[in-house]
C-alpha cells in the first residue's frame, strides 16, 4: 500500500472517531437533560402523568385523574374566553392606587385573598365590587381569580351577558342546559363578571337565580362585578340581589358613580 492511500485511511478513522466522540456527548447530553427534567416535574402529585396510583389489596391499583388536569383544562376555558392565565396583566402588582376608590378596591380584594381559607365555608364567604364603570372591578375580580388558581383553587369565569345569552339560545337542548347550570352552580369559585349587564327579563332572572340559590344553599363562594349600586341590584331581582350581597356583606365595595373614578378616562 502506498503512502498516500494509508494517510487517506488514518483520516477517515480520525473523522469516524470525531463523530461518535460528538455523537457520544449530544446523547449524554439528551440524557441529562431528561435526568434534569424528571427532577422538576409542574405537578409533583403525578409527576406531569396526569395520573395517580393508589395501591389496592390484591388487585392492581387504581388510577385516579390528578387535580392538575383540572386545572389545566380550567386554564384552556379562561384562554377560550379570551384571558390568558399566565399572562394575564389583570393582577394585583399592575392595579395602581390612584385615587380613594382604587385604595378601597385594592384593600378589599387583597384582604379576601388573605382571608379566603379562614372564611371559604362562611354564610359572608364572597365578595362584591359594584358601582363606577372603568374603576377597574373586573381587573381587581380577576387579580383574586389568578391567585386562586395558582394555589390550586378551581375559579370559573362566567361572563354574565355572554353566558345568559348562550344558555338562552340553547334552552330547548335539556341535556346542554342542565350540564351548563351545574358548572355554575357546583365550581369551587364562582366569578361572575358585569352582573346584569344589558336588557334583562324574566328567564335571565331565572337562570341566574338557579345558580345563585344553589351556590347561597351550599355555601360556594361567588366572586362579583357589577356596574349597578347595590340598591339597583336589589331592584332588579330581590331574590338575587339579596342573595349575592349577603353572602358579600363582609367584602362589598360600592364605587360612587363618578367620572373621576373612571380609570379609562384618567
Ligand atoms: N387602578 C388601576 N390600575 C391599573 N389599571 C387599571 C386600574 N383600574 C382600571 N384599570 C384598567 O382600566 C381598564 C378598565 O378597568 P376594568 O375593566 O377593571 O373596569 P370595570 O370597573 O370592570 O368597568 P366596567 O363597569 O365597564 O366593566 C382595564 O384595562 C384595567 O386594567
Ligand atoms: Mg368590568
Ligand atoms: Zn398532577
Amino acid at each position: 500500500m502506498g503512502l498516500e492511500a494509508l494517510e487517506r485511511i488514518t483520516q477517515q478513522i480520525k473523522r469516524n472517531l470525531q463523530d461518535s466522540s460528538q455523537r457520544n456527548h449530544e446523547n449524554l447530553q439528551k440524557l441529562n437533560e431528561r435526568g434534569q427534567r424528571q427532577t422538576s416535574y409542574k405537578c409533583d402529585k403525578c409527576r406531569d402523568t396526569g395520573w395517580i396510583l393508589v395501591p389496592q389489596e390484591n388487585r392492581q391499583p387504581l388510577a385516579l385523574s390528578c387535580e392538575c388536569r383540572e386545572i389545566e383544562k380550567l386554564k384552556d376555558e379562561w384562554t377560550y374566553s379570551g384571558i390568558n392565565v399566565e399572562q394575564s396583566k389583570h393582577t394585583f402588582s399592575n392595579f395602581e392606587v390612584w385615587n380613594q376608590a382604587s385604595c378601597r378596591i385594592k384593600d378589599t380584594a387583597a384582604a379576601y385573598c388573605t382571608n379566603f381559607d379562614e372564611i371559604r365555608n362562611d354564610r359572608r364567604n364572597s365578595i362584591l365590587l359594584c358601582g363606577q364603570v372603568g374603576s377597574g372591578k373586573t381587573h381587581c375580580s380577576i387579580a383574586i381569580a389568578l391567585n386562586f388558581l395558582k394555589q390550586r383553587i378551581k375559579v370559573v369565569y362566567m361572563p354574565y351577558r355572554d353566558v345568559i345569552t348562550k344558555i338562552k339560545q340553547n334552552m330547548i337542548d335539556q341535556e346542554y342546559y342542565s350540564k351548563v347550570i351545574a358548572k355554575y352552580q357546583t365550581c369551587e369559585v364562582l366569578l361572575i363578571d358585569d352582573l346584569f349587564k344589558g336588557k334583562i327579563n324574566d328567564s335571565d332572572i331565572n337562570i341566574l337565580f338557579e345558580i345563585i340559590n344553589y351556590r347561597y344553599l351550599n355555601f360556594l363562594p361567588i366572586i362579583v362585578s357589577s356596574e349597578f349600586s347595590i340598591d339597583r341590584l336589589l331592584s332588579f331581582d330581590e331574590g338575587v340581589g339579596s342573595r349575592v350581597y349577603e353572602m358579600a356583606k363582609d367584602y362589598v365595595v360600592e364605587i360612587e358613580k363618578d367620572a373621576r373614578n373612571n380609570y379609562r378616562l384618567k
